[in-house]
């Protein structure tokens, strides 16, 4: 469960610009099944690890890799309070529960009755074929041709609707890929 958060740190826990906050683990976590006091914790590592400016907060609502760890109860919703009342957005994790994969919903997120921003999802969506996809609103994916504007390494932004293409290059006169730039963010 991270929270990405923007620049100007109140102090500067991880470099990387990624906080982790506390495993809502109803098993082994340190608040045992209460949902909220995990909420609590996010709430904190906004105030006092973060500017207050979150960019994202991206969680599976059952962890997979992390152990077949179910949310405690009462914590999506608390959390996403937390992050959305500042202006961030809520990005569920659907690479191993969406397309129906957990039985009961459709989605993971369906299960803490949360309504988000980003989702991403890949595995059961290409069953067997290796692809992998994320779906927003159309507001969050215009907002792709301005950031065109605020950095120069973004050459193009071809968009149509929620079919979307984004080019990143060292030289936007010559349109030269950003190979090493993208080769980082793929790592
Ligand atoms: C739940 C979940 N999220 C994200 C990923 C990461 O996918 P990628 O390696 O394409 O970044 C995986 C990979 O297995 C996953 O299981």
């Amino acid at each position: 469960m991270g929270v990405t958060a923007q620049s100007n740190w109140k102090f500067n826990i991880v470099q990387s610009g990624v906080h982790h906050a506390s495993n809502p683990d109803p098993y082994r976590g340190c608040f045992g099944s209460n949902g909220l006091k995990y909420a609590e914790d996010v709430q904190g590592l906004i105030d006092y690890g973060t500017s207050g400016r979150v960019a994202g907060f991206t969680t599976e609502a059952i962890q997979g890799v992390g152990g077949i760890v179910e949310l405690a109860p009462g914590n999506l919703p608390a959390a996403y309070n937390s992050v959305k009342k500042i202006g961030g957005l809520c990005i569920a994790d659907e690479v191993q529960l969406g397309f129906a994969r957990i039985g009961s919903h459709f989605w993971g997120f369906e299960t803490h009755g949360v309504v988000l921003n980003i989702v991403t999802m890949a595995k059961g969506i290409g069953s067997g074929i290796p692809i992998g996809v994320a779906v927003t609103t159309p507001e969050i994916a215009q907002c792709l041709m301005s950031l065109k504007e605020k950095y120069e390494i973004i050459g193009d932004v071809r968009a149509r609707g929620l079919i979307l293409g984004l080019e990143l290059v060292t030289d936007r006169q010559l349109k030269t890929p950003a190979k090493v730039k993208i080769l980082h963010i793929m790592n």
